[in-house]
C-alpha cells in the first residue's frame, strides 16, 4: 500500500469518526413564493475544500447566503460545530468563526484597503490584528503596497484579493468563497486558487467554494457537489466529478478552463 493510499484511508477514517463541521439537511429557501433551494443536503468536514458547481441561477449563492441566515432557510437545519444555527441571527453567525467573501466582492469602496481589513478583524479579536495584517499582506503583497488606497479604486482582481483578505482577518474556521475567480485574468485566478490550497494545507482551513469555473474548482477541491435548479444532483470527490460524463458534458466541455 502506498503512502498516498494510507493517507486516503486515514482521511476516510477521520471523516467517519468525527461529525462534519457543517451539516445542511433538507434546506429549503424561498424568495417570496419562489423556491430557490428545494431541500439541500450537504456536509463539510474539518480540513476539507468542498466546492459546489452549477449553472447560473442554480442556487449556489443562495445556499452560501442561507448558511449566514440571509435569506433564512424556511425548512431544514444547518448545524455548525455541533450547534444548530438555522435560526441564529446573521451578526451572531459572523462571530462564530465563519467568514465569507460574497459574490461581487462587496468591499467598502470609500474605505481604504487598511480600513476594509480592520472591518474584517473587528468582528473577532483585535488582539492579533498586527499579526493577521502581516499574514494577509504576505499572501497578497499587492494589498500591502496599496493599504491607503480607497477600496473602490482597486482593480477588479485587487478587490477580489481584498475581499478574501478581509474574510481571512477574522481567522475563520470555515471560509465561504463565492466565485473568487469571476471576471479575473487567468494568472490572478491561479494566484487565488494557490492561496486557497495553501491556506487549507498549511493552516488546515476548511473552505466551501462556489464556482462556475468547474475545472479549476474540481481540481482544487477534495469533494464537490453539483447543483441544478435548487437541488443537489451529484456528489463525489473532485476527481470523480471531473471524470463523470454528465459533469464533463454540462460543465467542462468547451467550458472556461
Ligand atoms: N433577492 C432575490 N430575489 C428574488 N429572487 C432571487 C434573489 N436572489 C436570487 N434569486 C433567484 O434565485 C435563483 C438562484 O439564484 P442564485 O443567485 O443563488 O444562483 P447562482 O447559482 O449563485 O447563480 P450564478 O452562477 O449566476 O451566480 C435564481 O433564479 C435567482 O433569480
Ligand atoms: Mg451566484
Amino acid at each position: 500500500m502506498s503512502v498516498a493510499d494510507t493517507n486516503v484511508l486515514a482521511d476516510q477514517a477521520s471523516r467517519t469518526a468525527r461529525p462534519p463541521l457543517l451539516t445542511i439537511r433538507g434546506v429549503k429557501t424561498y424568495y417570496g413564493n419562489i423556491v430557490a433551494l428545494k431541500g439541500v443536503d450537504l456536509d463539510i468536514y474539518e480540513g476539507e475544500i468542498v466546492t459546489i458547481i452549477g449553472a447560473n441561477g442554480a442556487g449556489k449563492s443562495t445556499l452560501m447566503m442561507t448558511i449566514f441566515g440571509n435569506p433564512r432557510a424556511r425548512e431544514g437545519t444547518i448545524t455548525f460545530a455541533g450547534r444548530d444555527i438555522t435560526r441564529v441571527p446573521t451578526h451572531e453567525i459572523a462571530r462564530m468563526s465563519i467568514a465569507q467573501s460574497p459574490e461581487g466582492r462587496r468591499i467598502f469602496p470609500r474605505m481604504s484597503v487598511f480600513e476594509n481589513l480592520q472591518m474584517g478583524a473587528s468582528i473577532n479579536n483585535a488582539a492579533h490584528f498586527d499579526e493577521d495584517l502581516e499574514r494577509v499582506c504576505t499572501i497578497f503583497p499587492r494589498l500591502k503596497e496599496r493599504l491607503h488606497q480607497r477600496g473602490g479604486t482597486l482593480s477588479g482582481g485587487e478587490q477580489q484579493m481584498l475581499a478574501i483578505a478581509r474574510a481571512l482577518m477574522s481567522r475563520p474556521r470555515l471560509l465561504l468563497l463565492d466565485e473568487p475567480s469571476l471576471g479575473l485574468a487567468p494568472l490572478v485566478v491561479k494566484q487565488i486558487f494557490d492561496v486557497i490550497r495553501e491556506l487549507n494545507k498549511r493552516d488546515g482551513m476548511t473552505v466551501f467554494l462556489v464556482e462556475q469555473n468547474a475545472y479549476h474548482a474540481l481540481k482544487l477541491a477534495h469533494r464537490g457537489y453539483v447543483m441544478v435548479t435548487g437541488t443537489i444532483t451529484l456528489s463525489g470527490t473532485g476527481q470523480e466529478l471531473l471524470s463523470n460524463p454528465q459533469v464533463r458534458a454540462a460543465y467542462l466541455e468547451g467550458g472556461r478552463h
